[in-house]
């Protein structure tokens, strides 16, 4: 039974993370817990930055962006001794068990923390949605909706000019963001880490469209492909319309988080609380069949997440 638990964000900040600290907060709380904050993530674990938490911490921060705890990325973290002086320091604070919110990198910190008797609970929080064992992570509703947004600004101005808008949104090494606002947007084409692309199809698409008299484009690009500017020359120099290129950048990652990134990240800082209050380490929580589970973080890191092939073929049959 855990008496006294701390709780760190790590990685690449989302909108939701507060929230979710709140909820470990709270729930230890309520269960008698002592719970104390970490931050700048593995980092601060190794510095000793500790903040103790009452209810009144975590007050007013479920409807801010960004992480009360600060982030940061430790690269000490990735070596023996990094995780060995983690594990020292938390017995010297007298912890019984750590959520850390964040990425794979971070459950791989938490594995190893976890295999030296510190459980650990692993949170998924990123933007990008690209964690396996979970079809929903905190932060990627709110940065979908935040990207469609700019595009949607994008577009009036696209639209006045009679121009093609490149528009480049996260997403280290996943399609997900890029695919779901492409089809929010209305996009003619999005081009992703996952799937090869045509751009010659994508050009005779455009000239085709503009037959029918339509004269402002939109094609989505995933950070991932690492090409913008390149797709972007090429489009112009291939259709002829003027053609131009907007990366979206961190406005994504910042922000109030939207109900769904507040509700999910609630519920899974709540069952983390309830699996350390059992003694459980070594888990990470994710979201299945729109339901809250947890699973053996090895077996996390090991699970291959699928594309969104359907919704991909939706787009292009839809968008022209
Ligand atoms: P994310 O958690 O979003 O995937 P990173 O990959 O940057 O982000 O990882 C965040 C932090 O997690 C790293 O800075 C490091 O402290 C820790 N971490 C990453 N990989 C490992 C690893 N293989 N072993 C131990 N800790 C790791
Ligand atoms: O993982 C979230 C994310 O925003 C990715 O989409 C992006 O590639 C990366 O983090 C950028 O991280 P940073 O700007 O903090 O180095």
């Amino acid at each position: 039974m855990a008496k006294k638990i701390g709780v760190l964000t790590s990685g690449g900040d989302a909108p939701g993370m507060n929230a979710a600290v709140r909820a470990v907060c709270r729930t230890a709380l309520q269960r008698g817990m002592e719970v104390v904050g970490i931050e700048r993530g593995y980092n601060g674990l190794l510095n000793g930055e500790i903040v103790e938490m009452n209810a009144r911490t975590v007050s007013g921060i479920i409807q801010r962006g960004g992480t009360c705890l600060y982030t940061a990325r430790c690269p000490e973290f990735k070596t023996k001794e990094g995780v060995a002086k983690g594990a020292e320091k938390c017995r010297e604070i007298g912890l019984d068990g750590i959520v850390v919110i964040g990425g794979d990198g971070s459950f791989r910190g938490a594995a190893d923390l976890s295999s030296m008797g510190i459980p650990c609970i692993g949170l998924p929080g990123t933007i990008d949605n690209d964690i396996s064992c979970t079809e929903y992570t905190i932060g990627y509703d709110t940065a979908m909706n935040t990207a469609m947004e700019m595009i949607d600004k994008i577009k009036d101005t696209a639209q006045s000019h009679d121009r093609c808008s490149v528009v480049e949104v996260m997403g280290r090494n996943a399609g997900y963001i890029a695919v779901n606002v492409g089809v929010a947007v209305g996009a003619e084409a999005v081009i992703t880490p996952e799937k090869d692309y045509d751009l010659d199809a994508i050009c005779t698409k455009i000239q085709n469209t503009m037959k029918s008299g339509k004269n402002h484009f939109v094609v989505v690009v995933a950070e991932g492909v690492g090409k913008t500017d390149e797709i972007t020359k090429i489009i112009s120099e291939k259709t002829g319309v003027e053609t131009r290129a907007t990366i979206l950048g961190h406005v994504q990652r910042g922000g109030s988080p939207t109900v769904r990134d507040r509700v999910v990240a609630t519920q899974m800082g709540h069952h983390a609380v309830e699996l350390l209050e059992k003694g459980i380490g070594n888990r990470v929580v994710g979201m299945k069949d729109n339901h809250v589970y947890d699973v053996d973080i090895q077996e996390a890191l090991s699970m291959k997440k699928p594309f969104e092939e359907e919704l991909y073929g939706i787009l292009n049959e839809t968008a022209f």
